[in-house]
């Protein structure tokens, strides 16, 4: 499965991608702007990211930039383009520093310019800055382009100043230069196109053409008797092609808002993912941020690949894909992999056994065993051809070591012989813990028989952690004489690593999973007015690995608010 959302710092989860894998990779990188608004999400990953770019100056931050462009231009295939988005603070030197150098100068395709329609700013002694840069460039001189249209202009839609029932149009010639023997150079309305300027002229199209645009009232005939022209009409127009200045896109605003200030508009990542991908594409984000680029990704059947080293951006982004339903009504969001530092116990446990056996021995270097009759119930080899076995469980006994034992001498036996003789492992255990009795067992084996068998747990594997815990307290605040109350919900979690954030579902369906209604929370504490009936609220709380439980709040409100 190609989906994929990674927490990590880019740097390290692009040099273990495969080269040429990718086709389109869209990056915004924070900008370099010296300023504590760069860091928007406040969680360790990103802090210590801003840290990162910030130990000085401008040369710093481009050599920063510049190693992790370097593996974005190895992953892309020969065929993919980069678009980098960045602004006035750093744009010179990237194009120059980075992308010149990476890419070539000479496969610079386009360099857009959004002019942001909003203006913040107010500088007063100079012209406003209210444009970032998007660089375009490809890999190779093969890339691909699909023309897209632009809004017409103001001043284009103005030439349509004629009106008639079908709306407004313009004329364009029927007459066009050129001497023509074939049909297009015959008489037409008593015109005769070769005798029209020094060179002769042609029609456009046929003269029975001709007659049917006439019958579909599309010539226009001028008043002064010159000749007739075709009506143009505004709406038959696709818009202006696609120019390297995009004022027509709009800040991000209304309910496409998720709250945080670098967030990109849709309809920006839209017409980037429209012009340089096609459907099946894979699109890659290594600054995901609030995963616009994988929404529009994820709507427009491209495959996606999002990597931030914030927790926070991550579990917004997968929030963001699960809820899109709302914002955008389409088809979200195609089931994808999360990547996390730590892994959930909890999920771990709940896996199918056979298949996280397989995992847990890729996971220690070794080869799972396509089960088949004669391997004695072992689960996989290493490269040494030890044999492992794994146990899907806590607390593991001794029986189990002792059926162990019994097996891979039975398995292979000159194998067996040979780590005993050379004092290496005869064979591995793994389980999430290992009772008394099998630590015991296992040590007797080794002092009195030689025979080294190793209990490995599972965390000495992979990173597990346990979930956050979560508690909601409720408390009605006031009650409106239409029957209304106001309710108060405050949730106190507790996670090893520490809370992130909470969100709320006021209208929880469990059959659509959880909808935020409000995303990023940093309190736990929510108001709510909630007319009479049942009420399901949930709130999901995220803690510092990424790790998430939810709770789901039953209420019942009628003469009195009951918990269930
Ligand atoms: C400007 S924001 C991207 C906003 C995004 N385009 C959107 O529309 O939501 C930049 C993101 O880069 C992330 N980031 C910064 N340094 C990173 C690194 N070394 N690896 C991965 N992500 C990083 C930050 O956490 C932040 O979410």
């Amino acid at each position: 499965m190609v989906n994929r959302l990674i927490l990590g710092d880019n740097l390290e989860i692009l040099k273990m991608m495969t080269s040429e894998s990718v086709d389109l990779i869209y990056l915004d990188p924070p900008f370099f702007s010296n300023r504590n608004y760069e860091v928007i999400w406040g969680d360790a990953g990103e802090v210590r990211s801003f840290q990162d770019r910030w130990a000085g100056g401008i040369d710093h931050y481009i050599a920063w930039l510049k190693e992790r462009v370097i593996e974005m231009h190895r992953v892309l295939k020969s065929t993919g383009s980069i678009f980098l988005h960045c602004d006035w603070h750093a744009d010179a030197y990237i194009r120059v520093e980075i992308l010149d150098k990476i890419f070539g100068m000479n496969h610079l395709i386009n360099q857009f310019v959004w002019k942001r329609s909003s203006n913040r700013s107010s500088i007063s002694k100079a012209a406003r800055k209210n444009y970032d840069t998007v660089f375009f460039y490809s890999k190779s001189g093969q890339y691909t382009f699909n023309l897209h249209f632009m809004e017409l202009s103001k001043a284009s839609k103005d030439l349509y100043k004629n009106e008639d029932e079908k709306g407004y149009y313009q004329t364009v010639p029927l007459l066009v230069s050129g001497k023509r023997n074939g049909e297009t150079g015959m008489t037409w309305k008593g015109i005769d196109p070769n005798k029209q300027g020094k060179e002769g002229m042609h029609w456009i199209t046929t003269p029975d053409k001709l007659d049917e645009y006439e019958k579909e009232g599309l010539v226009y005939f001028p008043k002064n008797g010159t000749t007739p022209r075709l009506k143009y009409y505004l709406e038959q127009s696709p818009g202006a092609p696609l120019s390297e200045i995009w004022d027509d896109i709009r800040l991000v605003q209304g309910k496409e808002v998720i709250g945080y200030p670098t967030q990109k508009p849709f309809a920006l990542l839209e017409r980037i993912i429209k012009c340089a991908s096609n459907e099946g594409d894979i699109v890659l984000d290594p600054f995901m941020g609030g995963g616009t680029t994988l929404a529009v990704a994820d709507k427009l059947d491209r495959k996606w690949i999002g990597i931030d080293q914030s927790v926070q951006a991550v579990k917004v982004t997968e929030l963001r894909l699960n809820q899109q339903t709302d914002l955008f009504t389409s088809l979200y969001a195609n089931s994808y992999t999360l990547q996390l530092h730590k892994y959930d116990y909890d999920t771990l446990r709940d896996r199918d056994a056979f298949e996280f056996e397989n995992w847990i021995v890729g996971q220690f270097g070794g080869t799972a065993n396509i089960r088949q009759r004669g391997d004695l119930g072992l689960d996989g080899r290493m490269p040494d051809n030890t044999p492992v076995q794994v146990k899907h469980s806590e607390n593991i006994g001794r029986n189990v070591v002792d059926n162990f034992k019994s097996a891979i001498e039975r398995y292979d036996k000159k194998l067996f012989e040979k780590n005993i003789a050379a004092g290496t492992p005869a064979g591995y255990i793994i389980a999430f813990s290992f009772g008394r009795g099998a630590v015991q067992e296992v040590a007797r084996l080794k002092n009195q028989e030689n025979i080294i068998i190793e209990l490995v747990p599972v965390d000495t594997i992979i990173p597990v952690s346990k979930k956050p815990t979560i508690r909601i307290e409720v408390n009605e605040l006031s009650r409106e004489a239409s029957g209304i109350r106001e309710i108060e919900f405050i949730a106190s979690a507790q996670s090893k690593a520490g809370i992130e954030f909470y969100s709320w579902d006021f209208e929880y369906n469990a059959e659509k999973g959880f909808r935020a209604s409000v995303i990023i929370d940093k309190e736990g504490r929510q108001r709510a007015k909630l007319k009479a009936g049942q009420h399901n609220i949930a709130v999901k709380v995220v803690d510092n690995d990424g790790l998430e439980s939810i709770e789901v709040i039953k209420l019942k409100v009628n003469g009195t608010v009951e918990r269930e």
